[in-house]
């Protein structure tokens, strides 16, 4: 496994596997890894010939308030775990040379990017549509893993590449969880027992709402119940507990579903001073 740092070390690199006529499949991610990006490792393993995984925490989907110098980083880490996957290179670039100080170009998806993680980080998918463009232009791989936990983030991308002409397959991986059903996160890491406790009830009381509508409920109804549910079960606040078409996500018309939907969720966990905000996703 080689780990490049420069572009120009990345390209080389990118042009001998070309070279041999290997299919690149490329895995972005900001690093302190856990199994749910191995589990996008293995899955992109069945896509191609080389696997190719960036890290690199991007200042631009950070918003003000938030805390990029607070993002853990765990490069020794993160390569030791890649390497035991069987990963060939790891591109970890320079954020100078990422974003140099003349930089004026901006990627802005509109449609699924709306609303939704928007209403409560209205920069956040600026930030990852402009990083994954410069990183797609870099790596130029031919099919590229993200994970369905962000799935806001996947229908993203696949807009993205479909606006913009990119060559690029885009697959969705699903989402890894614990044997609670808690969709694995680096966040998890954060939590005290109380608060791991309390996370695990996000996945019981989502599937019961997307059961509630699979057995006719009315959509606003089954999703009122799995907010007072959240609540009375500990969680802070709700961002949002929305019901989407599945690749549109545009908002379900008539209040019943169907056919396939996507149920969201964003809320706050307690967890001893602070709270872990927490999303995850369902199929319905
Ligand atoms: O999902 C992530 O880890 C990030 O948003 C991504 C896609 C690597 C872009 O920085």
């Amino acid at each position: 496994m080689k780990i490049v740092r420069t572009e120009r070390d990345l390209r080389n690199q990118i042009w001998s596997y070309r070279g041999s006529g290997d299919r690149i499949v490329f895995v972005p991610t900001m690093g302190a890894l856990h199994e749910g990006h191995l589990t996008l490792v293995r899955l992109a393993k069945q896509y191609g010939d080389r696997v190719v995984v960036s890290i690199f925490v991007n200042p631009t989907q950070f918003a003000p308030g938030e805390d990029l110098d607070a993002y853990p980083r765990t490069e020794k880490e993160d390569a030791r775990l890649l390497k035991a996957e069987g990963v060939d290179l790891i591109y970890v670039p320079d954020p100078q040379t990422m974003y140099d100080v003349h930089h004026a170009t901006e990627v802005k998806v509109g449609g699924v990017a709306k609303g939704l993680e928007t209403d409560h980080r209205p920069t956040f998918f600026d930030g990852v549509a402009l990083v994954v463009t410069k990183l797609f232009n870099r790596v130029q791989p031919d099919t590229a893993i993200f994970g369905e936990k962000d799935y806001q983030q996947l229908a993203t991308i696949r807009r993205l590449v479909e606006d913009l002409d990119m060559p690029i397959k885009i697959i969705g991986a699903p989402i890894a969880r614990d044997e609670h059903g808690l969709a694995l996160s680096s966040r998890n890491a954060y939590f005290d027992a109380d608060g791991l406790a309390l996370a695990r009830k996000l996945n019981v009381i989502m599937m019961k709402c997307a059961e509630d509508m699979r057995d006719g409920r009315h959509v606003d109804e089954a999703t009122d119940a799995a907010k007072r549910s959240l609540l009375v079960a500990g969680f802070s606040s709700i961002d949002y507990v929305e019901v989407r078409s599945p690749n549109s996500l545009t908002v379900l018309e008539g209040g019943y579903l169907n056919g396939p939907a996507r149920v969201l969720v964003a809320a706050h966990c307690p967890n001893g001073e602070s709270s872990v905000r927490l999303i995850d996703n369902f199929a319905v």
